[in-house]
């Protein structure tokens, strides 16, 4: 089992590599496998607005390239007062590869954590099952 206030501050050290060029919102994403392997994320913007990818994309992305495919859980914090939730690109994308059951542990700026499953943020989602003949 992991310790859901330590992935929380790995997310929170992982928003100093953040490269928020244009917005200056700086997020930072922590996703455990379920053998206990940490990847950090951050978000990298482009001069090309909608080429900016979030901390959560690069994150799972750097996991699945190291053969991962197995995860417990990702843990978010960013630069808002309140808890930051994963915006809808994200979402889609952690469902498709990590699955509905992953924990989604959100920070805010008091170091609280409010957890959810991915399936509470995304119900009746879109997948490979709709793709299968
Ligand atoms: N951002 C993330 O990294 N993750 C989210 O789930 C929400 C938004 C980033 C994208 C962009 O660099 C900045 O926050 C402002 O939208």
């Amino acid at each position: 089992m992991f310790d859901a206030k330590e992935l929380a501050r790995k997310a929170v050290e992982a928003k100093s590599k953040a490269l928020p060029t244009y917005s200056n919102f700086h997020v930072g994403a922590a996703l455990i496998t379920e053998s206990g392997v940490i990847y950090k994320g951050a978000n990298i913007e482009n001069s090309s607005y909608g080429l900016t990818i979030c901390a959560e994309r690069t994150a799972v992305f750097q996991a699945i390239l190291d053969g991962e495919r197995k995860f417990e859980a990702i843990a978010i914090a960013g630069d808002s007062e309140d808890f930051l939730p994963p915006c809808g690109a994200c979402r889609q994308v952690l469902a498709d590869l990590c699955g509905k059951d992953l924990e989604v542990i959100l920070t805010n700026q008091k170091g609280e954590i409010k957890t959810f499953r991915l399936e509470e943020l995304l119900p009746f989602s879109f997948g490979e099952e709709f793709l299968k003949p």
